[in-house]
């Protein structure tokens, strides 16, 4: 027996099921955008956007991600080099390693793979990349940018969460956000975001009381906390948008993300799968933001507004 089935009987009545957002295949479409406007940038100026991963440690979880995002730069004609550094590297080497990247014009986007070793201080390391190839959008510079409305590097899981709304003609104004998570990677963002395109937000975190009583609100739900069924149907609007951004490993292998997919799907009007929602997104607007920073470089218009 699903959860599905566990919901009251008129509940189970009046759902006709949630559309499935198919990240994978919304994410396929953009990847064709961006293989072209690669391939003009390459046409043009007779070499690739160019994207420098470092990764510092040797955590698993950290060297997969590092691993999909060169696949996905190849898949797209974007060259990616990964710098390897040793978990027990001083903040003064990685520090030259960034100057060196920020240095050099063939590249136009640098990312740090967080987290990092405990030793090394988060904030002193994303200060150092240049801000014209912060292309995480993690810098203080793109962080205030995207507070006040003129970011050109949308932090990449935020990004993609707007995108998916966007493609599926999900509005976005006047509508009640719930934001469960108040992290600077994606809660946080997630809700300037969408702020900024006049949604109503709140953001819960960790600490909230009661979390029903705001999700409940919720016209679109974005869950963003790193624990599987956090979210159950209960706790959710019937015709809600659900976007699920967990990522959760269970002891059995299985991944899931922080919602009950299973019950909440049948009270939803649309929801993420996990896999393949939220996830292929983020690394596409990686690419998309790399792009960017490349035509930047290059002086070729992009979406971006100027900073
Ligand atoms: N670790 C988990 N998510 C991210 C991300 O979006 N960017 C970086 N640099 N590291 C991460």
């Amino acid at each position: 027996m699903t959860t599905a089935n566990l919901n009251t009987a008129s509940e189970m009545i009046h759902s006709t099921g949630a559309k499935i957002i198919d990240g994978r295949l919304h994410a396929r479409r953009l990847r064709e955008e961006l293989r072209i406007k690669a391939a003009e940038l390459l046409a043009k100026f007779g070499a690739p956007p160019k994207l420098t991963v470092i990764l510092v440690g040797d955590d698993a979880a950290s060297r997969l991600y590092v691993s999909n995002k060169s696949k996905a730069c190849r898949d797209v004609g974007i060259e990616s080099v990964v710098i390897t550094l040793p978990a027990s590297s001083t903040l003064d080497t990685l520090l030259a390693v960034i100057e060196e990247q920020n240095r050099d014009a063939s590249v136009h986007g640098i990312l740090v793979q967080l987290p990092l070793p405990r030793h090394l201080p988060v904030h002193a390391v994303l200060e150092r990349i240049a801000v014209e190839k912060d292309v995480d959008g993690f810098h203080l510079y793109n962080v205030g940018s995207l507070a006040v409305g003129t970011a050109v590097f949308p932090p990449c899981t935020p990004y993609g969460v707007q995108k998916l709304l966007e493609a599926e003609g999900i509005p976005i104004a006047g509508q009640n956000v719930v934001v469960v998570g108040a992290s600077n990677i994606v809660g946080k963002p997630t809700a300037m975001m969408l702020m900024q395109r006049d949604a109503t937000v709140c953001i819960c975190h960790a600490k909230t009381r009661d979390l029903a009583q705001f999700t409940i609100l919720a016209d679109i739900l974005v869950v963003a906390a790193g624990r599987p069924n956090l979210i159950v149907s209960q706790m959710v609007k019937t015709g809600a948008v659900v976007i699920d951004v967990g990522i959760n490993r269970l002891p059995d292998g299985k991944i899931v993300g922080d919602v009950d997919f299973d019950g909440v799907s049948q009270k939803a009007s649309y929801i993420t799968p996990v896999p393949g929602g939220v996830g292929p997104m983020t690394v596409t607007m990686l690419l998309a933001n790399t792009i960017t920073a490349a035509q930047r470089m290059w002086g070729e218009p992009s979406h971006a507004r100027a900073p």
